[in-house]
């Protein structure tokens, strides 16, 4: 296993980064923030600077450099659709920025439908960006998820027969990123189809991480929309995707207008493109398109099971490790062979989560996330965060807001590292009183003296 994580460590940029402690040292940052962001492929920035002296603005030129950049991010298409296992003739892929913006489009298009009293089912596990986006367009259920944050699929099932035929959309995420558990996306996808109902399978923590397949239309286990971020999965520059029919976006009024999205206009009449272009105004983002693209190639070539395979026992052996130090509690813990990505949340009673995540990265330059995660009310039930207590501490902006600390890995993650945050929170939770005194007061993250080319920021939060 260290072989494999040696080796994938090459592939990455900026593993050895040496960040400043409170102490006056440095240590090389350990990422494990990776459902946030992954730093990117050696192999991305490569193919970047490959092609930078080529770019140019795709589409509308004549030029070589057009013609050249255009056909990269055209050919950029099938290359995802492979990846994903999308159909080749009658799927699409729209390029957006994120998987946010993804899943706002597919709202704001299928809004357009004429079905009165439309029914979006979602789940209680989802990220608000496969929430907020459905709220105002459609009436929006959720599927409920049981106390250890696992989705009741039994309870999905019944809104779906409760709802006789009004459930358009079943919209549900592959794998949570709070808990890291991964939903039965193939099951829910005959239950959606069974009831009428299409499926969307946001994939922002799945597709990074697993293997994915849309799997052929005529199959009850068809996954009709699937959206992503490259950011995610080592490949920075801002793109992300919408896969679907190409039927789905073909008459529709496109939610973003402009140039590249209409093929000619008037005053008085606009002949808009057909999809995906028409879902595409305005310059794309060709170096976006590249980067996922490469990063695609890479992840490929590793392998998808191959990644899976080792984040989980990485995962795995977190976990265990977590549960002998006293007073950690785990939301979602992984049940041995449970199905999950390489998530844990996890609370130190006692010390704030915010505070503890900023005395790890005080003390061992570890990365990780506090709070809510953007699954706000998912974190709420876990913790029973009622309304009521809500309201309460959002009047109090003294009083710390209660939430979860997330470990998150990625391929590139070693048991070294594991092993550095178990010291270092077995160290916090055996001296709890001396670090909340240490850093409970407004601290100022450690400045660098080194002539770095992005200096830290100089106060803390
Ligand atoms: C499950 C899930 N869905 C959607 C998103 C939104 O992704 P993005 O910020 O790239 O749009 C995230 C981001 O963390 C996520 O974890």
């Amino acid at each position: 296993m260290d072989e494999l994580s040696k080796g994938f460590r090459k592939l990455i940029v900026g593993v050895n980064t040496q960040v400043p402690l409170s102490n006056g040292g440095y240590a090389a940052a350990i990422n494990l923030d990776n459902a946030a962001t992954t730093p990117p492929f050696h192999s991305v920035m490569e193919a970047i600077t490959k092609f930078v002296p080529w770019y140019s603005s795709v589409h509308r030129g004549t030029g070589y450099k057009s013609i050249l950049s255009s056909d990269i991010y055209e050919a950029g298409r099938g290359i995802i659709k492979r990846f994903v296992h999308a159909d080749k003739n009658k799927d699409i892929v729209i390029y957006t920025k994120n998987t946010t913006e993804a899943i706002n489009l597919l709202a704001y298009v299928l809004a357009q439908d004429e079905d009165e009293g439309a029914v979006v089912l979602s789940t209680e596990m989802e990220h608000l960006a496969n929430d907020l986006p459905w709220r105002d367009k459609f009436k929006v259920d959720y599927a409920c998820t049981d106390k250890h944050g696992r989705l009741v699929v039994e309870d999905l099932e019944l809104k779906l027969r409760k709802y006789d035929g009004k459930v358009k959309l079943v919209t549900v995420t592959g794998a949570s990123n709070v808990t890291g558990y991964k939903n039965p996306i193939y099951e829910i996808a005959v239950l959606a189809h069974r009831y009428g109902a299409k499926i969307l399978v946001d994939g922002a923590q799945l597709v990074p991480h697993c293997p994915v397949d849309m799997k052929d239309f005529d199959s009850s286990e068809h996954i009709d929309y699937l959206a992503f971020s490259a950011h995610k999965m080592y490949a920075p520059f801002g793109s992300g995707v919408l896969i679907g029919p190409k039927q789905t976006f073909e008459k529709i009024e496109p939610v973003y207008k402009g140039g590249g999205a209409v093929k000619l206009v008037s005053h008085h009449f606009i002949d808009w493109e057909g999809a995906p272009y028409n879902n595409e105004a305005g310059t794309p983002n060709v170096i976006g398109i590249v980067a996922l693209v490469e990063a695609i190639k890479t992840l490929d070539r590793i392998g998808m099971n191959v990644i899976h395979e080792y984040e989980k026992k990485l995962i795995e052996y977190t976990t265990k490790a977590l549960a002998g130090i006293p007073d950690i509690v785990m939301y979602g813990p992984s049940e041995k062979d449970e199905d999950k990505i390489g998530i844990i949340a996890f609370e130190l009673m006692g010390i704030e989560p915010r505070l503890l995540s900023q005395v790890l990265s005080w003390e061992a330059a570890i990365a990780v996330r506090s709070g809510l995660f953007c699954a706000h009310p998912y974190v709420e039930k876990l913790l029973k965060l009622t309304d009521q207590k809500l309201r309460y501490y959002q009047k109090k902006p003294d009083i710390p807001f209660p939430g979860l600390v997330r470990i998150s890995v990625g391929l590139y993650n070693s048991y070294r590292e594991i092993d550095v945050l178990v010291d270092c929170l077995g160290r916090i939770a055996k001296n709890k009183k001396e670090y909340k005194q240490k850093y409970g007061k407004p601290q100022k993250t450690p400045e660098s003296n080194q002539p770095l080319l992005y200096p830290p920021r100089r106060n803390a939060p």
